[in-house]
């Protein structure tokens, strides 16, 4: 009788017939390369230049299904977690598995927050780009460098030292995200302060001025934390994949924080809250949707902040997003943009093109706003992405490191080049006209 946890294949090359076994729902990819057509054939691959279909781990931390639209952290519902904790339990809850005690929380934060300062060469660093330098080149940048200061973070199999380091980066994210805007608006560095939140303390950082108090409104510092929230954790991304895939050679984690970023600010990923802004910016009035929606339908252009390769439905973040803007404007008053934003939804929730498509409004779509509405510009956006999504880049990363079934990562290629020719001398070589 046949196998009921097995695939059975058959090489029509050969006639022969495999038995593949299935295993939490997937074959080994390595189970295909038996299948061959003789002894010096390599053996049979899968080809997915865009990784559409291969599970590259297996995870404990966080969970998606797309077509339901459901995200949950360690078990624990997305919508839960934004209404009943804050970002620092959420920090905690992704790298250990589950939300701290109170006596575990009080040390963590008081952990993280010691760790907020960063060296005053730093400050060299951020003096060196260009006063229109873009922030996330500045933060990527300085992540790295970060590396330079910490060689012990190279022992990625200590599990304490390695500890120290995550915490580390967590805490000082915020300093280098809001020192790159400072650089950038060409105002003086202000230091952390542990008297605050984690959300107030880099909003203070952002916005003191002189020796003035900043008063950070509770409305905003809570909306900002959300925010975190919903942004700490994705399960496998392309910048979570590139802190894999970096984080397999056993590069420190600074560097492959550096990589994670890197990946984080191209506009198809945590770039496209920006670009969302400058989409609404362009449109600018109501009466100018149907155009753009027709524009989008033909192929010029996409409609940014919709759409997902894992969620077919409406993103579960973008729901909370949507909900809290309203609380978010009731402190900094409407923004124009918020109409025009409701007006594209509208209209594409209702068009044929984006419904056949399952194309929803992503975390992108209204984040943007909320942030534009905190005074945050816009080429800061994806740097407020990359400050709480740390933690998912380093949970995931410590869950690389200590897994057994993990290896360097490295790809094939189907390799559709030239066959091996003889190399001519100058003379040998045809001239091109
Ligand atoms: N506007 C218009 N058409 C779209 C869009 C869009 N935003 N997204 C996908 N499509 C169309 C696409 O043209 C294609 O149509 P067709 O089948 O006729 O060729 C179809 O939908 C499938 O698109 P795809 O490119 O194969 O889908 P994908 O899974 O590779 O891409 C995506 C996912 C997020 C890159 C894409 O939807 C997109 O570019 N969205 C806009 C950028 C954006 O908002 N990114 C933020 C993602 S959420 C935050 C994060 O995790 O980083």
């Amino acid at each position: 009788m046949a196998n009921k946890n097995a695939l059975t294949v058959t090489d029509h090359r050969t006639g022969k017939t495999y038995e593949l076994p299935i295993q939490d729902g997937a074959i080994k990819a390595m189970d295909l390369r038996q299948i061959k057509v003789d002894e010096s054939d390599f053996g049979l691959m899968t080809y997915d230049p865009a990784f559409m279909n291969p599970a590259s781990c297996r995870s404990q931390i966080t969970f998606i299904d797309g077509d339901k639209g459901i995200l949950r952290y360690r078990g624990y519902p997305i919508d839960q977690l934004a209404e009943k904790t804050n970002y620092l339990e959420n920090a905690w809850l992704l790298l250990n598995g589950e939300l701290p005690t109170k006596a575990e929380y009080d040390g963590w934060e008081t952990e993280i927050k010691h760790h907020t300062m960063v060296h005053e060469n730093v400050k060299k660093l951020m003096d060196g780009f260009n006063h229109d330098a873009h922030p996330m080149g500045m933060l990527v940048s300085t992540v790295a460098a970060l590396s330079t200061y910490y060689p012990d973070a190279k022992q990625v199999h200590d599990k304490e030292l390695r500890r120290t380091h995550v915490k580390r980066l967590i805490g000082k994210l915020p300093t280098l995200a809001a020192w790159a805007y400072r650089h950038s608006m060409g105002y003086p560095y202000v230091y952390p302060n542990n008297d605050l939140s984690f959300a107030g303390n880099f909003l203070t950082m952002m916005k003191k001025m002189g020796d003035k108090k900043y008063e950070v409104s509770p409305a905003l510092e809570r909306a900002l934390d959300v925010l975190f929230i919903l942004h700490a954790d994705h399960e496998q991304n392309c910048s979570t994949n590139a802190m894999r895939a970096v984080g397999s050679s056993m590069a420190d984690p600074y560097v492959s924080v550096a990589a994670a970023a890197a990946a984080l600010y191209g506009p198809l990923h945590g770039g496209a809250n920006e670009e969302v802004l400058r989409m609404l910016r362009e449109i600018g009035s109501l009466d100018k949707v149907p155009a753009f929606v027709k524009d989008v339908k033909e192929g010029k252009g996409r409609l940014m902040g919709f759409g997902h390769r894992v969620y077919k439905n409406y993103d579960p973040r973008a729901k909370i997003i949507k909900r809290m803007a309203d609380e978010v404007f009731a402190v900094t008053g409407t923004s124009p943009l918020l109409k025009i934003a409701l007006e594209l939804e509208k209209v594409a929730l209702s068009d044929e093109y984006f419904v056949q498509r399952k194309l929803y409004p992503n975390v992108d779509f209204y984040s943007g706003l909320i942030y534009d509405a905190l005074g945050v510009p816009v080429d800061m956006f994806p740097v407020m992405f990359a400050i709480p999504r740390v933690t998912g880049w380093l949970a995931q990363w410590e869950e690389l490191v200590d897994d057994k079934e993990q290896k360097i990562a490295r790809p094939r290629q189907l390799f559709v080049g030239k066959s091996q020719r003889e190399v001519p001398r100058f003379v040998d070589r045809p001239s091109k006209a």
